[in-house]
């Protein structure tokens, strides 16, 4: 049997409605705060992602699908979209009118990670990002944005952490005084973090390797060398926050596994993931546009982990009591197309949802697919009720059963 590859998976017709209520409350939430959509393609030029994500991230150097294509030209499957929507933003010359420009997707992205639970080689982003503002206002904006998404579609157990790991500035300085407490405790670090030093120190933050957790307890802080001007950008962040009453807690730790960022980063975590335990992420990055080849243009953004989105809804039991319905089942006794047809089609016409026999089964066999997709209503349709002018229906629920005038059939609910 041919089966998904490895760290991919179908969504089946019984779990889709899932997918759906999550993709209607995107497209709310946007639209609450006007954002607008950017489709771009699932593949790019190879440099759009390593000129911007990193050269010493583990998503660039281990993580990336590239392949050259026919024409040897090196593609990528876009393993994030920040970078493939600045792309497209200098491209099509979006940043070059005044205002600020407020973009959001949703769609497939490609890692070659581990699998493990939450953790996928093809899985799915929500996100946003603002172009062209500077200001603190737009960092707080994408926030309250995330956070009123993540109350909408019914999550209400998670923490926002939040740092800023500055201007270019700051974090040159910041690197200097890491690198020097790194190297003076050499000996102390895990071998992957060794190699980091020389390449990007500010990663050896994020190491998991128990060697380096001790080591970075002690170690010195991105909070004591940020500047004034990103100092008055991270306070001004976390006035704005509190003013709209989301809560946040700081972790200095935190610097995010993409090396575009300036100033505010920030991460959703839930405790309900396990080891994956962030279901969202983002940040500002300032550099990036130029990095890419454009102008500079300040801008913020986030994205979002659908699969795991989805694992804290079922984990919680938001979906538990769904039940999928429709309206009505027309059982078909008689042979005349003519009138079913036309009674169908109508129906349809007024927004019922309904579905017949497709395989000729008999009456009983009709009631049984009836019970199977779960209808409100049957309906019968027979030779008599056409001679008499007259249809029975039942309610499935409650087994009631009435007669109704075929003109009258058009006025009756069977949303109830
Ligand atoms: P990221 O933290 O790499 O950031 O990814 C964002 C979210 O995507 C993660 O928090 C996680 O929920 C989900 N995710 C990432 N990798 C996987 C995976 N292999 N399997 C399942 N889910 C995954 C970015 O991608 C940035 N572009 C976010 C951003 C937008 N920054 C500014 N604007």
């Amino acid at each position: 049997m041919i089966k998904t590859p490895r760290g991919t998976k179908d969504v089946l017709p019984s779990e889709s409605y899932k997918w759906q209520y999550l993709e209607k409350k995107f497209k709310e939430v946007t639209d609450l705060f006007n954002y607008k959509e950017l489709r771009t393609p699932i593949f790019e030029s190879t440099e759009v992602f390593s000129r911007s994500i990193g050269e010493e991230t583990d998503i660039v150097n281990k993580e990336m699908y590239t392949f050259n294509d026919r024409s040897d030209s090196s593609l990528t499957l876009r393993p994030e979209m920040t970078a493939a929507l600045v792309r497209s933003a200098i491209e099509n010359s979006l940043t070059n009118t005044a205002g600020v420009q407020r973009l959001w997707y949703f769609g497939p992205f490609f890692r070659y990670e581990r699998p493990q639970k939450g953790r996928f080689r093809q899985f799915h982003q929500f996100g946003v990002e603002c172009l062209s503002s500077p200001n603190p206002d737009s960092d707080v904006e994408v926030l309250h944005l995330a956070d009123k998404l993540i109350k909408e579609i019914g999550i209400s157990e998670y923490t926002l952490f939040i740092n800023s790991i500055g201007n270019k500035a700051s974090r040159e300085k910041y690197n200097n005084v890491l690198v020097q407490y790194f190297n003076e405790n050499k000996d102390k670090l895990s071998e992957n973090s060794k190699e980091r030093l020389d390449k990007n120190p500010l990663r050896i933050l994020d190491s998991k390797s128990p060697d380096d957790i001790a080591l970075l307890d002690d170690a010195p802080k991105i909070s004591d060398s940020l500047d004034e001007e990103s100092q008055l950008h991270y306070n001004q962040v976390k006035e704005k926050l509190t003013s709209l009453g989301i809560k946040f807690m700081e972790n200095h730790k935190l610097v995010r596994g993409l090396d575009y960022y300036s100033h505010t980063v920030f991460e959703f975590q839930s405790n309900l993931l396990g080891a994956q335990d962030s279901f969202g992420g983002g940040g500002r990055y300032n550099e990036l546009f130029s990095q890419l080849g454009g102008k500079d243009v300040p801008a913020v953004g986030f994205a979002m982990g659908v699969e795991r989105l989805l694992i804290i809804l079922e984990e919680s039991g938001k979906f538990d009591n769904i039940e999928e319905q429709i309206d009505l089942y027309i059982v078909k006794a008689t042979k005349d197309d003519s009138v079913i047809y036309n009674l169908i089609s109508k129906l349809r016409d007024n927004g019922v949802i309904l579905n017949y026999d497709l395989l000729d089964k008999n009456f009983k066999g009709q009631f049984k697919e009836a019970n199977r997709v779960n209808a409100k209503w049957t309906m019968i349709i027979g030779d008599d009720e056409i001679s008499n002018n007259k249809l029975t229906i039942k309610n499935m629920k409650s087994g009631e059963q009435s007669e109704i005038d075929f003109e009258n059939i058009l006025k009756f609910n069977f949303k109830d």
